[in-house]
């Protein structure tokens, strides 16, 4: 699989261009408003003084870097803020490189292709442990594929593509299997405002070294766009403590510091946005999972019903997720889904479908319509 071409805009310009109305759902933008007081944020920065529109501190705003420490009961000097979950992810897959002998990233097979892609790119070589049928990676199917060659793996809770959660146990097994073979665990959190199950638990609260979470705020509050996340290193005072260093050092050296404006906004938004804002984003895609669900049902198409995240991975059947299927589901149904085959080899069968578009229920009805 070439993980390094972008194959969402591949697929996104093909449903632009179709001579037909096409509900989109490939991209991971959210299609709500952000918290009330990002807006806010943005619009008072707009009188701030001059000073203010110079480099913010490389690791990031302070006011943010402790609220962001307060919010995981972690000390703030394990913080960088980062563009998005994207540049959290890459400091701590190149620092557990660094870091820790071996040269392999060991990930799950459906993947996230970015974390592939950076691998392939950094020159890294790669494991893929298939995920069960319910779309989990299994601890102790992860356990045999590492060895000392690994460096770094990657879990994602909730997850892309598959929306499987994992619980405390599962996350402690993972943290594990990383302190048993000396390498890293990178816990993507990106998604953790999304946990329907109610067994989402950070990898930050089993306390380990080898474990770095990274985060954003670009899905929690709809905000792709400003670029602001964040990765949590292990404790400084301890065997990895270095990481975060090193981290720091590799970011200001890449960007200098992250957005100023959009760090004071999002700084604005942690401290008054109420949990009702992020309630009703789940109640939102709960409904949509609901309705989508249900008219994959209807046509008896598998999948799993998503346990977090807010994407429907699906196999209808015979109807292979391809590019060329997805082109067609495309110019034939009306709807624009990933191709499962992107993903990795596990469920290159699949189709993966997005539900940040308000015609979640348009692209059910045309599903049902198509495959009946
Ligand atoms: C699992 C996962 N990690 C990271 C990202 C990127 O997040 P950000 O936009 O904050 O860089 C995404 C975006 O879709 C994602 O699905």
């Amino acid at each position: 699989m070439d993980y390094e071409t972008p194959q969402f805009y591949r697929v996104m310009q093909y449903a632009a261009h179709a001579d037909r109305d096409v509900v989109e759902m490939v991209s991971g933008s959210p299609d709500w408003d952000p918290p009330e007081s990002v807006r806010e944020g943005l619009s008072d920065y707009a009188d701030a003084d001059a000073a203010d529109f110079q480099y913010a501190p490389s690791r990031g705003l302070r006011g943010l870097r402790e609220q962001i420490a307060a919010r995981h009961s972690v000390d703030s000097d394990r913080i960088v803020v980062t563009n998005g979950a994207g540049e959290a992810n890459h400091l701590a897959m190149t620092g557990g490189l660094d870091r820790f002998d071996g040269d392999e990233i060991l990930l799950a097979d459906p993947v996230y292709p970015y974390y592939a892609g950076r691998a392939n790119f950094l020159d890294a070589e790669t494991m893929f442990v298939p995920v069960d049928a319910e779309g989990r990676l299994d601890p102790d199917a992860v356990r045999p594929a590492a060895s000392d060659r690994t460096a770094v793996i990657v879990v994602n809770s909730p997850n892309n593509p598959t929306g499987a959660v994992y619980d405390a146990d599962t996350m402690r097994e993972f943290a594990a299997v990383a302190e048993e073979t000396d390498a890293l665990l990178v816990a993507d959190e990106v998604y953790d405002q999304f946990d329907y199950s109610g067994r989402f638990s950070s990898a930050l609260e089993i306390g380990s070294p080898n474990v770095v979470a990274t985060n954003a705020f670009s899905k929690s509050m709809a905000i792709t766009g400003f670029r602001v996340g964040y990765a949590v290193f292990p404790p400084t005072d301890g065997p990895t403590g270095g990481l975060a260093e090193r981290a720091t050092t590799r970011h200001m050296l890449t960007n200098v510091s992250g957005s100023r404006p959009a760090q004071y906004a999002v700084e604005q938004a942690m401290a008054t946005t109420e949990p009702a804002y992020y309630e009703a984003a789940r109640d939102r895609l709960r409904s949509r999972i609901e309705s989508f669900c249900g008219a994959l049902d209807a046509v008896g198409a598998t999948y799993t019903r998503p346990e977090g995240g807010f994407y429907v991975l699906a196999r209808f059947p015979e109807f292979r997720g391809t590019f060329d299927n997805a082109e067609r589901l495309i110019d034939e149904a009306g709807v624009a889904g990933m191709p499962g085959a992107a993903f990795g080899e596990a469920r290159a069968d699949w189709i993966r479908f997005s539900l940040t578009t308000p015609r979640v229920d348009t692209a059910a009805d045309r599903l049902a319509d198509y495959f009946e």
